[in-house]
């Protein structure tokens, strides 16, 4: 770290906050220079070339010192990753460094195109020294798989762990991202059905992942909720995070396949939030609804009309599970989920 002697100003530190903002107004501060703070007193790097009556009338009638010493130059950090990648990879590769990123808890997920695979450990350390506030940060290796749809982590600088605590909308949510399900992209979709659920209902969330769907429901409202996930990780995840938040509700963790909750016309309302796979669980959505029951139904769907589709599909679906759809109360896309393709969601009323 480079250092430099320049003159400093010596204060108590309960003036700090106060005479930092007057010398920054002033143009007297230093901003390239470190503030050091030593025994209850800040010393403040200062900018050359002025009175020292300016600095009387400034800072007035408190005590302070003045003299000389060295002090730690500031990094510049670039502006961007790329920026900061500038002499380590070519313009085309430049082109291809990723512009955002997934942010869960105290990780940073990296998705890194192919082309660029060779320089995967520069880019997540420099991303590292531009974004120093995160404890890891990962790459995603290979597709989300199989029923619990787990991909694999490639850590690429920091402490090798998949595991945090992720907050949204205050929930503190447990996550391993290699071992359950999870996508920080969904929260205002948690947040949205939790406010549509009402008090006292029975909500039966039946690919529940982490919980997240069932601890945004349970922390607004009193309502009891069955959460099943398949993924005996997942479920250790919403067992920890009910101890993690303070609930109105109440949650029932249920490790298993949701086709067997034997449960019949009990539900206020289901969520399918398992877009791959939900159009197999429809008639068991059916089964566990009461009558007049609110489904939310998750699909993948692209084409032009991706939301015509996905009702088209519900509605047949739920026709050969005999019963039908009374209401479409809510279609939309909730996110990208490949190129034209999208992720959409269903409220609908099924009797
Ligand atoms: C997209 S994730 C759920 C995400 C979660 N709703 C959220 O918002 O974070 C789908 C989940 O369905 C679970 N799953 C897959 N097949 C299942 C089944 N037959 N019964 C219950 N859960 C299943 C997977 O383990 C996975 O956690």
């Amino acid at each position: 770290m480079m250092s430099t002697k320049k003159r400093f100003l010596k204060i108590d530190v309960r003036h700090g906050e106060r005479i930092r903002k007057a010398l920054l107004e002033h143009k007297l501060l230093d901003t390239d220079y470190r503030i050091l703070s030593q025994d209850g007193r800040l010393i403040i790097p200062l900018r050359s070339g002025f009175e020292d009556e300016k600095l009387d009338s400034i800072l007035g009638p408190i005590d302070y010192e003045t003299g000389e010493m060295e002090f730690e130059l500031i990094s510049q950090s670039p502006k961007s990753l790329a920026e900061a990648l500038e002499n380590y990879l070519t313009p085309e590769e430049l082109e291809l460094v990723p512009r955002s990123y997934d942010l869960i808890g105290d990780i940073a997920v990296l998705e890194i195109p192919d082309e660029l695979s060779k320089h995967k450990e520069i880019i997540g350390k420099t991303f590292h020294e531009v974004h120093r506030n995160f404890s890891t940060v990962l790459a995603k290796k290979g597709a989300i798989s199989g029923a619990t749809r787990v991909r694999e982590y490639q850590c690429l600088s920091g402490e090798d762990r998949t595991d945090t605590i992720h907050i949204e909308y205050g929930c503190r949510l447990a996550v391993d991202l290699s071992k359950a399900y999870f996508s920080p992209r969904l929260l205002e979709e948690h947040n949205r059905i939790a406010q549509l659920v009402k008090e006292n209902e029975f909500v039966v969330d039946m690919f529940c992942g982490v919980g997240s769907f069932p601890i945004h429901i349970a922390k607004q409202r009193r309502a009891h909720i069955v959460a099943i996930d398949i993924n005996p990780d997942a479920i250790k995840l919403l067992n920890k995070s009910m101890k993690l938040n303070r609930l109105l509700g109440t949650i029932e963790p249920i490790v298993g396949d949701a086709k067997d909750y034997s449960q019949t016309h009990v539900a206020d309302r289901v969520i399918m939030n398992h877009p791959s796979g939900a159009f197999n669980f429809v008639s068991d959505a059916c089964r566990i609804l009461k009558p007049r029951g609110v489904l939310h139904y998750y699909d993948f769907m692209g084409g032009d009309d991706p939301e015509g589709m996905a009702v088209n599909r519900l509605s047949k679906l739920v026709e050969d599970a005999g019963y039908s759809l009374a209401t479409v109360d809510l279609v939309r896309r909730v996110r990208n989920s490949a190129p034209y393709e999208f992720q959409v969601v269903i409220d609908a009323t099924i009797m």
